[in-house]
């Protein structure tokens, strides 16, 4: 059974201008939901913070049709299962889906039918089910392994290279033999992606001189771009990389925040024609494209965990009633490695 009577809720209630503010929102409560025939209550213990959510804010279809105004905000969580009318899940049982910005969720038949269960007693703490072995890993895991293709010794670029995706993007890439540079800012998390996640070199885009930097530490050029920024940086990383490199388009953050498609994208995605004068192979992709391989990734990523191949960090912001300031800590680079909010601790 719930073991709290009331359920928060973040409700849009209007589309937000710039960054996400309290404003945007209604912060609700209303008694945890009673459970009907096939029905599942689910307690989130953690909201993974993700930059799209931002995107799914707008009026605009991004991957998934926008949150509409009054609606529960749209995001993934872990959550357990406290009460079932389901023969499916028992109480106690562990999943990840689309949980929303609650409490308490009891998912509709279709997203019920999409929630990832977990076995019991894993050897990794919950949160990483958020994180290098869940949507995070994936993401680095597919979008690298299979549209960067990184050979060995070639030279791997890693923008936003301290944060979830990015920070496990390059340390697949190590693990694959690649020379790994990553962009990132500020000292300390340079210092993070050299001395923890093993990067050869860290370039710090807040200092002025970043452009030298990335000169100075890609001699050879650049073969695979992971690219999650855009905008300025991604243009100073094209026009470095060598022919035939692969890019892969793993997200535009510098543009989120934006609104509007028209300015926001085209800016993000500014000066392509390296694109056409070096041969480069551009790919978008969205990493639930390879849902049927999450059973490999998980465990590849866990065993390059267990191994202490991958350092696995992460941030916690402790509260639901703190998603708001959560989600902007991306934009702000206020995390390093995956960036959770802990809802009901387990
Ligand atoms: N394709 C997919 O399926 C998929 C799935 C998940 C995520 N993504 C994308 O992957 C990227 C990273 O997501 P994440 O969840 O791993 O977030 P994250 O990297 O943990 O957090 C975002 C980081 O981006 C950096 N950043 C923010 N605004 C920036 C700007 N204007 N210029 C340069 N750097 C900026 C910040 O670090 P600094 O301190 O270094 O600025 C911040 O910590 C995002 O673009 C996201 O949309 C794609």
């Amino acid at each position: 059974m719930a073991t709290q009577t009331m359920n928060r809720q973040f409700r849009l209630k209007r589309r937000p201008a710039g960054k996400i503010r309290a404003e945007d929102f209604d912060f609700v409560e209303s008694p945890v939901p009673a459970i009907g025939p096939g029905e599942v209550l689910f307690s989130v213990l953690y909201l993974s913070m993700e930059p799209i959510y931002r995107l799914w804010l707008t009026d605009t279809d991004h991957d998934l049709p926008p949150v509409a105004i009054g609606d529960v905000v749209r995001g993934v969580g872990l959550a357990r299962v406290v009460a079932s009318n389901n023969d499916n899940w028992k109480v106690g049982d562990l999943g990840s889906g689309m949980f929303g910005w609650q409490d308490y969720a009891v998912p509709p038949p279709p997203a019920l039918a999409r929630v990832a269960r977990f076995p019991a007693n894993l050897p990794v703490p919950l949160r990483s089910l958020m994180g290098v072995c869940g949507s995070t890993g994936f993401c680095a895991y597919f979008g690298l392994l299979d549209i960067g293709k990184p050979k060995e010794n070639e030279t791997v670029l890693v923008s936003a290279a301290a944060g979830a995706v990015g920070s496990v993007a390059g340390q697949i890439a190590k693990i694959k033999g690649a020379r790994v540079v990553g962009i990132a800012g500020g000292p300390e998390k340079c210092r993070v992606l050299r001395e923890e996640f093993g990067f050869d070199a860290a370039i710090d885009y807040k200092r002025t001189d970043w452009r030298e930097q990335l000169a100075a530490a890609t001699p050879n050029g650049i073969d695979v771009n992971f690219e999650n920024v855009g905008g300025e940086i991604m243009n100073a990383v094209l026009e470095r990389m060598n022919k035939g490199g692969r890019v892969v388009l793993c997200g535009l953050i510098s543009s989120y925040n934006d609104g509007a498609r028209e300015s926001g994208h085209l800016q993000a995605l500014g000066n392509l024609l390296p694109v056409f004068t070096r041969r480069l192979t551009m790919q978008g992709f969205v990493f639930t494209d390879y849902a049927p391989r999450f059973g490999e990734a998980a465990k590849q990523l866990a065993t390059w965990v267990s191994e202490g191949k991958i350092k696995d960090r992460d941030t916690v912001v402790v509260g639901l009633e703190n998603a708001v300031d959560a989600l902007n800590q991306q934009f702000d680079g206020g995390n390093i490695g995956k960036l959770v909010v802990e809802i009901s601790a387990p």
